[in-house]
């Protein structure tokens, strides 16, 4: 029997240290915020995907009164970025947050497990990996891959 202690690389960085393509990835998935229905949370989550083909695609957090009916900005966003151009590979996603406060939160917002392992689908479709960038207030954490946001995910292949 052994212990096996798995570590995942998170980078945290001022908005201004991002590159220009990614700054405007977070800014995308801010702008999504404003987009969210979110009446009963009151938690509006906004997410950018940037796909190879250089288009952005956005969703925010949609839910409903039927709570589990609900859907979660990441797979609003994957889902419809895979039925609209379903030869493009995704290459980052930035994911920003507005809490019931209606500011942007301020520690940077994390993807449930749910969107991770649809996320991680993705990833592996485009058969390299996809930066994630999870926005604050004043800081980003940036991770190499979906994969890394999942340890022992779940997988078939
Ligand atoms: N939510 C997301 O949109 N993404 C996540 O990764 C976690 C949570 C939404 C679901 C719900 O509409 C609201 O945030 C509060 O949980």
């Amino acid at each position: 029997m052994k212990e096996l202690t798995i570590t995942i690389p998170v980078i945290e960085a001022g908005i201004d240290e991002l590159p220009a393509r990614e700054r405007g990835l977070v800014d995308a998935a801010r702008q999504a915020t404003f987009r969210s229905y979110s009446p009963y949370s009151h938690f509006s989550v906004g997410a950018a995907i940037l796909l190879d083909n250089g288009e952005i695609v956005t969703g925010s957090n949609q839910e409903n009164a039927a709570y589990p009916s609900s859907l979660c900005a990441e797979r609003t966003a994957c889902y419809y970025a895979h039925s609209r151009w379903p030869e493009a590979g995704f290459t980052a996603i930035a994911i920003a947050a507005r809490g019931t406060d209606g500011k942007e939160t301020a520690e940077p917002v994390s993807p449930c497990g749910a969107c991770r392992q649809a996320l991680l689908e993705y990833e592996t479709l485009a058969g390299h990996d996809v930066r994630v960038i999870l926005a604050g207030r004043d800081k980003v954490y940036i991770l190499p891959s979906v994969r890394s946001t999942l340890p022992l995910a779940f997988s078939e292949f």
